[in-house]
């Protein structure tokens, strides 16, 4: 496990593979002798989720749980600044390469074009899907804006593995492409690049399992609570918005309606008319801008108008 104090160098000396990793993070080359956390300072990136991502894609660190440290909108530029190395540069480069390898009069090369390019489209729907439907939800989410219509359980349905078409492509280049010396050269590059690629597929899909999930899964759950508690406090804190206040009449309604009593047993009970006491409530709704007996029971209690004892609930 590598740590906030590590050296940077020391990080991509132990694992190579992490280089690309920088890039997604927008962390440049030339960070000197530099610890992790220096170097994430410097370039704005949220070290403990670097370090988490970093952990996770050396060890596979799956008993991750630092859910709540995770900072959502460091990892979402990894993600999204992932889709766009892997759409834009990776997967055409692969097929630049594939291209120049197969001879074009071959039809097996050909179908092996064809299949490579439905591969590139399923990658392709993948990504743009998430992009589409899943980030801009967590940006909603993260700016607290309204987010009824999607939720983050859709996506953990829907979400799978997007690699057995790249297995088979693989196999079959192994299997049955005949080559002389200089296109085997050439097809092994390939078949580097995609066995890289796939690892590399694979990994993106299980940081997206393993930390995106929970960690949205988390905020989900906390600002559905934000919500709710901020609709109770400006419930039970809010003053009447005219400025009026309630008249001690009115407060007697509001307990006598908190007790459980009628409009009949309130009128008998403060000796007014059933039709005074219908005024009252209507006057008390307008003011509070509270409907419920429930909402009204709050107000009481906070307000020290009843004590929780007396109330029915
Ligand atoms: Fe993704
Ligand atoms: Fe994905």
């Amino acid at each position: 496990m590598y740590e906030s104090t590590d050296k940077m160098i020391n990080l991509i000396a132990d694992n190579y593979n992490l280089l690309e990793s920088l890039g997604r993070f927008g962390i440049n080359l030339g960070f000197g002798d530099k610890t992790v956390q220096e170097v994430c300072e410097d370039q704005n990136v949220d070290t403990y989720t670097f370090l988490a991502i970093v952990n996770f894609s050396i060890n596979n660190y799956e008993s991750f749980d630092g859910y709540e440290h995770i900072s959502v909108s460091t990892l979402l530029h990894y993600l999204k600044a992932s889709h766009e190395y892997f759409l834009d540069f990776q997967l055409p480069n692969i097929r630049k390469e594939l291209k120049t390898a197969l001879d074009e009069n071959d039809n097996l090369a050909r179908l092996i074009m064809k299949m490579y390019d439905s591969y590139a489209h399923e990658i392709r729907a993948h990504m743009k899907y998430e992009e589409q439907n899943v980030f801009p939800y967590v940006d909603r989410l993260l700016n607290k804006e309204d987010v009824d219509d999607y939720d983050i359980e859709t996506f953990s349905k829907h979400h799978g593995q997007i690699t057995t078409r790249l297995r088979e492509l693989k196999n079959i280049i192994i299997k049955y492409l005949p080559s002389d010396t200089q296109r085997n050269n050439q097809l092994t590059a390939v078949l580097y690049d995609l066995y890289k690629n796939e690892e590399w597929l694979g990994l993106h899909s299980e940081i997206e399992d393993h930390i995106f999930l929970p960690t949205i899964r988390r905020l989900e759950r906390q600002t559905k609570q934000d919500d709710v508690s901020a609709k109770i406090s400006k419930m039970i804190h809010q003053s009447p918005d005219n400025g009026e206040v309630l008249s001690d009449r009115e407060k007697d309604v509001i307990v006598s309606l908190v007790q459980g009593m009628t409009n009949k047993e309130i009128a008998n009970h403060l000796c007014i008319s059933i039709n005074t006491v219908i005024t009252h409530r209507r006057n008390i709704a307008r003011k509070l801008q509270i409907h419920s007996p429930a909402g009204l029971t709050i107000y009481a209690i906070v307000n020290n108008l009843v004590d929780i004892s007396s109330v029915k609930l």
